[in-house]
């Protein structure tokens, strides 16, 4: 008889919050997603070096230090990785931006699939949009994504999500990412480039791998 195991999400996700607030609407949505990881008995990890991890340096890629080469562990060693950043002044938050950048030219987010969320006054719509570009330019698998406006309206007085149709999206989202780590690579690209249509990026605009830098 056939012994299934949960090989295909043996590595866990890896999770990384694009704020660095005390009390971040981004944060409670990891919140729910960690719990939702947990029901499924999926290993998680939290980035904890993104306020750490220096502005990018050209010149040291190759030797860039504790917080970006743990960094790029963490993604190396997922079977998936979800992001939620927020939106600021129309655009992806700058500290998510140059986290990944930080991994161009070392290539880990390479066919990864990844989720996307955005929690914020309008769902952050340019954050969603930038991260999937610059996803995809790496070869990132966008799986999943996810926007989540108005979120004060959705918490309690300490932030956490109490709105049931919003946790239920949240926990959809995550079923979505995990059906994508068990993906064939082709179905994966298709589903991406779907997923990346949606918030408006395209592999159009996106350069060949592997990428000079
Ligand atoms: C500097 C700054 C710029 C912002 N720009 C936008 C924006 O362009 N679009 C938007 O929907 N919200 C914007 N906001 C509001 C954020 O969506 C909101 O503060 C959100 O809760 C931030 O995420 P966090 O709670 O996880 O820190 C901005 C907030 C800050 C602090």
């Amino acid at each position: 008889m056939a012994v299934h195991t949960r090989d295909d999400h043996h590595r866990g996700v890896f999770t990384v919050c694009g704020s660095l607030g005390e009390i971040s609407a981004n944060r409670a949505a990891l919140h729910v997603v960690h719990h939702t990881l947990a029901e499924s008995a999926v290993p998680v990890v939290d980035d904890a070096t993104l306020g750490v991890i220096p502005p990018l340096q050209p010149d040291l890629v190759d030797t860039p230090g504790d917080a970006v080469a743990t960094f790029r562990r963490h993604i190396a060693d997922a079977s998936a990785v979800i992001i939620a950043a927020p939106e600021y002044a129309g655009s992806l938050a700058g500290s998510v931006k140059n986290a990944l950048d930080w991994v161009v030219g070392s290539g880990e987010l390479y066919e990864k699939p990844v989720g996307i969320l955005s929690a914020g006054t309008s769902g952050g719509p340019f954050a969603r949009q930038v991260l999937a570009q610059t996803l995809l330019w790496q070869g990132a698998h966008v799986v999943a994504q996810l926007g989540i406006p108005a979120p004060r309206t959705k918490s309690d007085a300490s932030g956490a999500i109490t709105d049931a149709a919003t946790i239920e999206a949240i926990r959809a989202f995550v079923a979505a990412v995990l059906a994508a780590t068990r993906l064939e690579p082709s179905a994966r690209t298709l589903l991406s480039t779907q997923v990346a249509a949606t918030v408006g990026a395209s592999r159009s605009l996106t350069a060949p791998y592997p990428i000079e830098v």
